[in-house]
Parts: structure tokens; sequence; C-alpha cells
């Protein structure tokens, strides 16, 4: 059978910033043409994003720029099984299944509460947020998913999922699949427009779907030193450099650092060039995302729900049937 790499993606965000893109994005297609032979399973976690999100708007509206960004930045739709949990009855189902076999100090070691602590009270953060790897576990055991690709912070839920398939099989028998985690190479981390790393949190990212002029109002933004135009600069701690060379291939990165190096160099043509940059990157991106209808979108997920629901479906017959749900 055909090796089954399995992520999800939360669509907390209004859109993806050009972090993202070379973060996550870029990776898992990158992933996806390294394996040529197997199967991809894309879920937008909706029920995830809902220990965030309580407007019903605006969780449709970001799950909707985020899948087609995702077609726009080049996922072949025809070959990534893209999906919503939230169609799929088998995910809540096996969540309460595996909500019944962990127990509370498990939870109460994982990353995602912990994070939640860090930000809030104990007594203020929901259940939701709290069985919040759970649920994540659900939608990888469901698929008998051989890989799933996730960032640093995400691999503690995986390996949770690991080990609760491992506790049921070991009561029941094999059911699960044992997943293994596949962390991302770590890409170099893309700085925003002040310098830090680029995030939704910091208002310091550059969108994949800015305009020309929002574009060109950031990288004017982007801070500098005060050398003269005729002084040598030091390119890798440049803030414009930086951003540039995501942007550059060998040759052309290797003439603009000699330039900085050289003197000469104007922060203002350094600015230009890496404007120049951004729009060519980010205008087949921006073309191609307003080509995709939303409808296209609706449509696809109802197609691929209902076959991914007929797996879903035959592993929670096996489950029930097990735990003594199902006579
Ligand atoms: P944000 O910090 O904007 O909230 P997320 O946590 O939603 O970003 O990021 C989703 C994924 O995008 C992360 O798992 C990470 O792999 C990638 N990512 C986010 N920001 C960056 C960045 N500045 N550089 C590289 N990758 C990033
Ligand atoms: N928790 C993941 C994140 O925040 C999203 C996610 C939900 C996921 N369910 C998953 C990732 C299952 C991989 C497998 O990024």
């Amino acid at each position: 059978m055909a090796k089954r790499i399995l992520t999800g993606l939360k669509p907390t965000g209004e859109q993806f910033h050009i972090g993202n893109y070379f973060g996550a994005i870029k990776p898992l297609i990158q992933l996806s043409q390294d394996n040529p032979d197997a199967d991809i399973f894309l879920f937008l976690a909706t029920m995830h994003a809902y220990t965030q999100i309580h407007n019903g708007e605006e969780l449709k509206k970001n799950t909707l720029t985020v899948l087609k960004l995702y077609a726009a930045c080049g996922a072949d739709l025809e070959r990534f099984m893209i999906y919503n949990p939230a169609d799929i009855p088998g995910h809540a189902q096996l969540n309460w299944v595996l909500t019944c076999l962990t127990i509370m100090g498990t939870m109460e070691r994982m990353h995602s509460y912990k994070d939640a602590l860090a930000k809030g009270k104990a007594g203020e953060i929901s259940v939701g947020t709290f069985c919040y790897p759970i649920l994540m576990a659900a939608d990888i055991l469901l698929y008998d998913a051989d890989i799933v690709p996730v960032g640093k912070d995400q691999k503690q839920h995986v390996e949770y999922a690991r080990d609760i398939a491992q506790k049921f099989n070991k009561a029941y028998g094999e059911i699960f699949k044992l997943p293994d985690v596949y962390i991302r190479n770590e890409v170099a981390v893309v700085p925003g427009i002040d310098g830090r790393k680029m995030s939704k949190s910091y208002n310091n990212y550059i969108w994949l779907l800015d305009d020309e002029k929002i574009l060109l109002k950031k990288v004017k933004q982007i801070p500098t030193d005060t050398k003269t135009v005729e002084e040598p600069k030091d390119p890798d701690t440049c803030n414009v450099y930086n951003m540039c060379k995501l942007f550059l291939n060998e040759e052309e990165n290797q003439s603009l650092r000699s330039r900085y190096q050289a003197g000469g160099l104007s922060y203002k043509e350094a600015k230009d060039y890496l404007y120049e940059k951004l729009l060519a990157f980010l205008k087949p991106i921006q073309e191609k995302y307003a080509s995709i209808k939303d409808q296209e979108i609706v449509d696809l997920l109802k197609k691929n729900s209902e076959k991914v629901n007929a797996i879903s479906e035959k592993k929670i017959a096996e489950v029930y049937k097990k735990v003594g749900f199902s006579l």
C-alpha cells in the first residue's frame, strides 16, 4: 500500500505570511514531490481552530482563504486529499474513545496546555484546549497515517498519538498503525519587517496577498543603520538583505553580497531591489489565488469528504466493535 503522509493545518489566521510560506507551505509541497508515490492527506483543522476562534464567519473565511492560498502556492489539489474533519463524524467519535483512555496527567504535560497556561490562568482554559492533543491523535489514527510532518512544537503531540495507539492496541488488538513524526528540516527563520521573526503576533509580516502599495510601504519601513552610500556594509546584519536573499539564486546572492561589502550601494537601492523581487514572487501567487473560486473549494471539500469518510467509517466500525459500543 502507498505510504500515507498526513498533516493538519489550523486556520487561525486570516492569511499566510512569507514566513509561513518558507517555513511550512513550501516544505510540504517539497515533501510531496520527494515522495511521488505517497498519498498526501492535508486537512483543515477547523475543530482545533475552534479552541481559539468562536466567530463562525471568521473561521469560515480563514478556512477558505488558507485553502485557496495553498493551491495558489502550488499544492496540487488533484494530488493532495484536502478535507475538513468537521465533515467526518469519525474524528469526534474516535476523540471520545481516546479521551476515556487518556489520563489527565498526560494532558497536563502537553505543549498545548503549557502554552495556554503561560498565557492565562488554569481555571480559564477551555477543556477543548486541555484535550487538544487527543483530537489531534484521532485525526492521525483514524487514517493509518505513516508519516506526520509537523513543526517542532507539535512533535510531542504526535508522540502522544503514537503512545495512545500503542495503549489501545495492547488492550484490544492491532487496530491502529503507529505514526512516525517527521519534523521539517529547520528552515531559517524568516525575518519580519522589524528584523524580529516574522509572526502574526508581531504585526511585522508581509502577507502573500499584500498589494503593491502596501508592499512598498512595508519595504520602506524596514529599519537600516545610518551608514552612508559609500561605506561598505555587512549584508548579514541588514534586514533588507536577510529578506532579499530568500528570493535570490546563488549568483544573484553573491553579487548582492559583493555590492554590500564593496560600498557604493544605498539602502534605497537595496530596498528597491527587494521590492522588485517580492513583487515577482507574489504576483503569480496572487494571480492564481484570484482565479480560484470559493465554490470550487467548497465542492472539492464535499467530494473529498465522501472518500475520506469511507476510510474513517471502516476504522470506527472496528474500534466500536472492540470497545463494545457496537454489538
Ligand atoms: P505565526 O508566528 O505567524 O503565528 P504560525 O505559528 O501560525 O505563525 O506558523 C505556522 C507555521 O509556519 C509554523 O509551524 C512554522 O513552521 C512556520 N513559520 C511561521 N513563522 C515563520 C518564520 N518567521 N520563519 C519560518 N517559518 C515560519
Ligand atoms: N495542531 C496542529 C498545529 O497546530 C494542527 C493539527 C491538528 C495537526 N491535527 C493534526 C497536525 C494532525 C498534524 C496531524 O499545527
